[in-house]
């Protein structure tokens, strides 16, 4: 069996230009790094602080200019996308002038926190004919990408279970504005293992949800949130998932191993912090695939560039909005779990 094209999907020819607006950690550490590899063209950004952004033009030459206000960059006639990389809180009041401005978009995951409000600025942005895209950048990680494909192949059958395990250190939370949202691993930081989950669970029905967050030993005082998280879904065929984050893990060798149990075989992987492998197993073969490239930062491009597909070629992208809303559902789901002292959270039949 060839190997599916898990690699990010650039179009040829004239791409639309990137203005990043909110142009803070992640626009730096990673959206424009993979911008500069991918030789995607970027406007523009815009930071609230110009100390933020000091000195960006001569780390990043192809950053054409540094905006004044949001409103110089959301009017740059140059400006084809919109790179909203702001925290979720005002997403989605940037996301409506965005739109407004006849801007095709890229927002940071979480898309929202909270979905009332978001269904009038989809339908704005279909009759205005502009597309939203979520930087679920994780669906580009490359074993989590080609782990897709196969799945989506059939390679392993019928999905019956997915299992991850973050079995690496937490990145810096405490100290950080990541450290006042509440219930931060479960309403943020998982967004991405709930997003990739709920693709490989693609058309399935979700009927259950339900997460546990903890303080773990050795936990400073200091640290708002606690560093332990748990989230199970149940499917109505009885498929199931869990994820699963112990604490801030001390080793040697991080890694986020996942398993993706089908009624016909197996695929085993892992993804971050050197750990890249995935293997499928069926018919008592095991095929082991070599993987080039990282999520940081070539899941960025693959994010980017099936927005770029989808303008070139007048459709909805992969990473769309809308297709985004499930992963959305899920996740708010188990939030109120944990709030609701870890009691299943029953799902109306969410389609997957
Ligand atoms: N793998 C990933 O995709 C990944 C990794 C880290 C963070 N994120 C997400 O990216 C987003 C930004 O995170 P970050 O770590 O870069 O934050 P940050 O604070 O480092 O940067 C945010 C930027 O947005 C600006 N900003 C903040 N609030 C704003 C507001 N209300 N209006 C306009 N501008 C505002 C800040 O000035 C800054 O330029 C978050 O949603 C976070 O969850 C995603």
């Amino acid at each position: 069996m060839s190997v599916p094209d898990y690699r990010p999907q650039i179009p040829e020819g004239t791409r639309p230009a990137i203005g990043i607006l909110g142009c803070g950690g992640i626009a730096q550490t990673a959206h424009l790094p993979a911008y500069e590899q991918y030789g995607l063209p970027v406007a523009g950004v815009w930071s609230r602080s110009t100390t933020t952004t000091a000195g960006i033009r001569e780390r990043f030459p192809s950053v054409g200019r540094i905006y004044a206000s949001p409103e110089e960059l959301l009017e740059d006639p140059a400006v084809g996308i919109v790179d909203l990389a702001t925290p979720a809180e005002d997403r989605l009041r940037w996301l409506t002038a965005a739109v407004r401005a006849g801007k095709h978009v890229l927002a940071q995951k979480p898309l929202t926190t909270d979905l009332d409000g978001l269904a009038p600025i989809l339908a704005e942005a279909d009759e205005r004919g502009v597309r939203i895209a979520v930087n679920q950048n994780g669906r580009w990680a490359p074993p989590w990408r080609l782990a897709t494909l196969l799945v989506e192949d059939g390679a392993i059958g019928d999905v019956v279970g997915v299992t991850h395990l973050h079995d690496k250190p937490l990145p810096p939370i405490a100290g950080t504005h990541f450290d006042d949202l509440e219930h931060m691993l479960i309403s943020d930081y998982l967004m991405h293992w709930i997003d990739i989950t709920r693709c490989w669970l693609g058309g399935k029905r979700a009927g259950s949800v339900q997460a546990v967050d903890s303080r773990v030993p050795g936990q400073p005082d200091s640290a708002k949130n606690p560093w332990s998280a748990s989230i199970q879904f149940s499917c109505t065929d009885g498929a199931h998932a869990l994820l699963r984050v112990v604490g801030d893990v001390r080793t040697r060798k991080p890694s986020c191993p996942f398993w993706i149990h089908g009624t016909e075989g197996t695929i085993r992987g892992s993804v971050l912090g050197g750990s890249d492998r995935l293997e499928l197993e069926r018919d008592d073969v095991v095929t082991q695939y070599s993987l080039n490239g990282q999520w940081f930062v070539d899941g960025f491009a693959g994010a980017v560039g099936e927005l770029m597909n989808a303008v070139a070629e007048d459709r909805q992208p992969y990473n769309s909005a809308a297709h985004n809303v499930a992963s959305l559902e899920l996740m708010i789901a188990a939030r109120k779990s944990v709030m609701d002292g870890s009691r299943p959270h029953l799902m109306s039949d969410l389609q997957l």
